[in-house]
């Protein structure tokens, strides 16, 4: 939770288990001010699921979608492997983890409080609360303009990089899934989510220049590997992949052969229904259910769930 020294100002993390009564004082670190804290009261309901449903412990559950490039289909990907993962019968959250808060806008749930707010007016205890149905098993937290403050206020505080695996570990148990959407750049947002999760995803078009990204995205992942012991495993999505264009066929094949096991067995097409999928605000498994793309995020899916058994 944070606090507030109500006379300097100064603003403190202070973790939940720290304190145990939900009035307590605490003396500022700065002015030597004794203040009265009030703890906000729980909310009454967290999160309506039924705990019965949820997988124990998966080996992957916590997903980072990600490419440094902008346009290569991350939020599609978070969106449409959301809903084929849900449509599995899986318990999914998606998070918005984008100032541009494409995701939020495509679920139909834009301006709503995100990560930022919740963790401004007093943290866990709000977080389940910013997490918005938005279908059938599946959930939002949504993102907003406001986000941009969560790094120009965190960026220099120590232990930036894990605000939110922090605060996502208390609700995480409520999902079988949880999907980050992050934005086209490897900064504090696509750190802390890295951060956050045990498997990224990263989608890129089968063309030369989209491949060179992949390579930057890999060595990220290697540095956060190697800085802090995290586990993170990674797997290359080609996704927009146009059959009938020779020079993505062989981008294509020199990636299958590079990647190794790091590239999923399954391609997402070009689709226009993709793109009409999003203009009525569905995933392409409910827009669409037979189309291309939907049958290739359904594969996506349950190799995403083969490699959590
Ligand atoms: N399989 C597909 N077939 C056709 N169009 C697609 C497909 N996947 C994504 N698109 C379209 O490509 C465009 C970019 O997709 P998207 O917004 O998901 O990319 P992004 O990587 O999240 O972008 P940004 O880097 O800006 O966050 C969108 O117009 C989307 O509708
Ligand atoms: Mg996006």
């Amino acid at each position: 939770m944070i606090i507030v020294c109500d006379h300097c100002k100064t603003r403190f993390r202070l973790a939940d288990e720290a304190v145990n009564r939900d009035v307590f004082k605490a003396k500022c670190a700065k002015c030597d001010q004794i203040f009265t804290v009030t703890r906000a009261p729980p909310p009454e309901e967290p999160l309506r699921l039924d705990p019965s449903h949820i997988v124990e412990d998966p080996r992957y559950k916590v997903i980072t979608i990600c490419n440094q490039k902008g346009g290569v289909a991350k939020t599609s990907t978070c969106i449409n492997l959301g809903g084929a993962l849900a449509a599995m019968g899986r318990k999914v959250l998606l998070i918005d983890f984008d100032v541009q808060a494409n995701l939020s806008e495509l679920l139909g749930v834009p301006g709503e409080r995100c990560f930022f707010d919740v963790i401004e007016q007093g943290g866990d205890r709000e977080l389940s609360k910013a997490v918005l149905k938005v279908g059938n098993n599946l959930w939002c937290l949504p993102s907003n303009s406001r986000m941009a403050l969560l790094s120009k206020r965190y960026l220099h505080t120590r232990g930036f990089e894990k605000i939110l695996a922090d605060h996502l570990k208390r609700i995480t148990s409520f999902f079988d899934f949880v999907l980050i959407d992050t934005p086209p750049s490897l900064d504090f947002f696509t750190i802390n989510a890295l951060m956050a999760s045990d498997f990224a995803i990263i989608p890129t078009q089968a063309e030369y220049l989209a491949v060179k990204g992949v390579k930057h995205v890999e060595n990220i992942i290697d540095v956060l590997r190697r800085k802090t012991r995290h586990s993170l495993e990674y797997k290359v999505l080609i996704t927009m992949y146009d059959e009938r264009n020779t020079a993505a066929r062989a981008v294509r094949a020199n990636l299958r052969q590079a990647m190794g096991h790091h590239i999923f067995r399954t391609d997402v097409v070009h689709d226009p229904l993709v793109q009409e999928s999003q203009i009525v605000r569905k995933a392409i498994a409910e827009y669409a259910s037979g189309s291309e793309a939907a049958r290739q995020y359904a594969a996506v899916a349950r190799e995403i769930v083969g490699q959590t058994a």
